[in-house]
């Protein structure tokens, strides 16, 4: 098995490009969990919530905007309880209101990361990685917390080779 693992969370639906609304039908960071993947190898683990976020793009930045005010933990379809067989930890997903969706937080808050090494990958129309590191400094005790990578996410399907790359370092 390989001892690499990816957590993530992407949302399919409205999404913005570049100062355009377009429906997607495959998440900007399913791209790049695919090229990690292919560089690497990694078993997978899809943060997905029960409820919807809005497929209306304006509408979704509205919800997660409350939720991530209020600090809620949006109820998830499936719960990963145990990360002890992987050394190695891929955190992806876009970056909302400036750090990982609340979904993906509260997932990441049921685990236990001693000895874990962690690597955020962040998808964003500009804030870059935000402050999504030092929110996995603070959830993920006892692990080190690796050099992340911020992806554009109207790029993110051509950025195979400089996520592989990333990710051939993380885990060398
Ligand atoms: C609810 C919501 C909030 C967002 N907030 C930000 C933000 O604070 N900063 C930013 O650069 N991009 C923001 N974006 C843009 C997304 O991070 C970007 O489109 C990302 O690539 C989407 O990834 P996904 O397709 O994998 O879900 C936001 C998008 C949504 C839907």
């Amino acid at each position: 098995m390989a001892n690499n693992l990816i957590i993530y969370y992407s949302r399919r639906g409205e999404n913005y490009f570049g100062g355009a609304i377009r429906s997607i039908n495959k998440g900007n960071t399913e791209y790049c969990v695919e090229y990690i993947q292919n560089a690497v190898g990694a078993d997978t683990f899809q943060v997905e919530t029960v409820k919807e976020y809005s497929k209306d793009y304006m509408e979704c930045t509205r919800e997660a905007q409350a939720e991530s005010r209020s600090g809620e933990r949006p109820e998830l379809k499936e719960y990963l309880d145990n990360i002890a067989d992987y050394d190695n930890i891929f955190v992806c997903g876009p970056c909302w209101w400036g750090t990982f969706p609340c979904a993906l937080l509260g997932q990441l808050e049921q685990l236990d990361w001693t000895g874990k090494k962690v690597f955020a990958l962040m998808t964003h129309e500009g804030s870059g990685l935000g402050h999504c590191e030092s929110d996995l400094r603070k959830i993920c005790k006892g692990a080190s917390v690796g050099k992340g990578l911020a992806v554009s996410g109207s790029s993110a399907q051509g950025s195979e080779s400089t996520v592989a790359a990333w990710a051939k370092k993380c885990v060398g």
